[in-house]
């Protein structure tokens, strides 16, 4: 193994004894907790098929069947009609698209159901609904496509479907977006603020002018009838805790360090950071930039921990970073843990459904509507 890296913060990214980083997770320390995951898993065989985002804990993925970005992940839910239990080591947006996008037979188990997002919290039913109404009363909800990000409730994406709009994840959003605007002149992006801004600007040829903030906490979303009518992309005020920590500075910072480091983030990152960065990508396109990467290059990573760690210790003849020594893990992620996962498969081993994530029909059949057009979007 190539020597191990230091940053400014002291964390070891591929530290094999796993305790340099004050906030490192211990490691799975039940032997028989390890056990018993083999045991449940083997027992459900066929039955279940595991999916696991790569932000997830190391004693998580060892289980998961597929690993993916969201797109990736809601394809296999979609792709896996023969098995009975899918159980989404996830957050509880992804499971909830998973049970919309499977057969009623099929069970969708969430491990913990703590496991939510903030960002997917930031935009309610109720909000949007309101948005909407003043688009309407403006005379503009009939010229504007509303677009959501896949990290949102199954309810705004009900509201999506019934309004003409479509669903994005990270990998696919500038294909999104051009679909919306051949069908309307104008877009409503929910919830993040910055995947919304980065495609459009970034990858669109949009200018920052032609976006507006609608922040739901303000009448009319904080915007005059001019505003909202002159703004070609309305984004709503939500955004990732996790990737909302990344700074311009840290970039500069690691530049300065690291002349001839790369930087690759997440398109959650504000735009000033995705600007100054070399990469900007998906989970999934993050994976295969660093794995395409010639030996002994270097990388600043900004994005979820997790998976900047592993892509370190699968990475060893490449020198791989954490972009900010501020920013942690995704807690609602990493809520999903092996204890978790663990109760779940014995659970369903022993006859017991626990945890499983519904979708009302109504709601799943419009949430439908607007996966559908994401998923048979190029
Ligand atoms: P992707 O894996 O689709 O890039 O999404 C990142 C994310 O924040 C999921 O919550
Ligand atoms: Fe939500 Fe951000 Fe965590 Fe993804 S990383 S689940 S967007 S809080």
């Amino acid at each position: 193994m190539a020597d191990l890296l230091f940053l400014g913060a002291g964390i070891d990214l591929r530290s094999e004894r796993g305790v340099s980083c004050p906030g490192d997770l211990p490691p799975v320390s039940d032997a028989e907790l390890v056990e018993r995951a083999h045991i449940a898993r083997a027992a459900l065989g066929e039955r279940a098929y595991i999916l696991g985002h790569h932000y997830q804990r190391d004693e998580v993925i060892a289980f998961a069947d597929v690993t993916g970005d969201s797109f990736k992940l809601a394809q296999a839910a979609a792709g896996r009609p023969e098995s009975e239990f899918i159980i989404f080591c996830g957050v509880h947006f992804m499971a909830e698209s998973a049970d919309i996008l499977t057969s009623d037979s099929q069970k969708v188990i969430l491990p913990d159901l703590a496991a939510g997002c903030s960002m997917a919290d930031m935009a309610t039913h109720a909000q949007v609904e309101d948005a909407w109404d003043s688009l309407k009363a403006l005379n503009v909800a009939e010229k504007t496509i509303p677009v959501t990000y896949m990290n949102s409730s199954a309810a705004i994406k009900a509201f999506t479907g019934r309004n003409g709009g479509t669903v994005c994840t990270s990998s696919n959003a500038k294909t999104a977006l051009k679909w919306a605007f051949d069908g309307g002149e104008k877009v409503l992006f929910l919830p993040d603020q910055h995947l919304g801004r980065n495609t459009a600007v970034r990858e669109m040829g949009f200018s920052l002018d032609d976006c507006a903030i609608f922040d739901p906490w303000k009448p009319q979303g904080g915007l005059t009838d001019a505003e909202i009518t002159a703004a070609k992309m309305l984004l709503w005020k939500g955004h990732c805790s996790v990737h909302g920590r990344f700074t311009l500075a840290s970039v500069n910072e690691i530049r300065d360090r690291i002349p001839d480091v790369n930087i690759l983030v997440h398109p959650e990152c504000p735009y000033e950071v995705a600007e100054a960065a070399d990469y900007v990508g998906s989970t999934e396109r993050i994976i295969k930039i660093i794995e395409g990467a010639p030996s002994g290059s270097s990388w600043a990573i900004g994005t979820e921990l997790n998976l900047v760690k592993r892509l370190a210790h699968a990475n060893p003849d490449k020198n791989i970073h954490f972009l900010d020594k501020s920013v942690c893990y995704c807690s609602t992620m990493n809520r999903i843990d092996l204890p978790h996962l663990v109760g779940a498969m014995e659970a369903l081993v022993l006859g017991r459904v626990v945890n499983q994530i519904t979708v009302d029909p109504i709601t799943s059949k419009e949430a439908r509507t607007a996966l559908d057009r994401m998923l048979s979007l190029a």
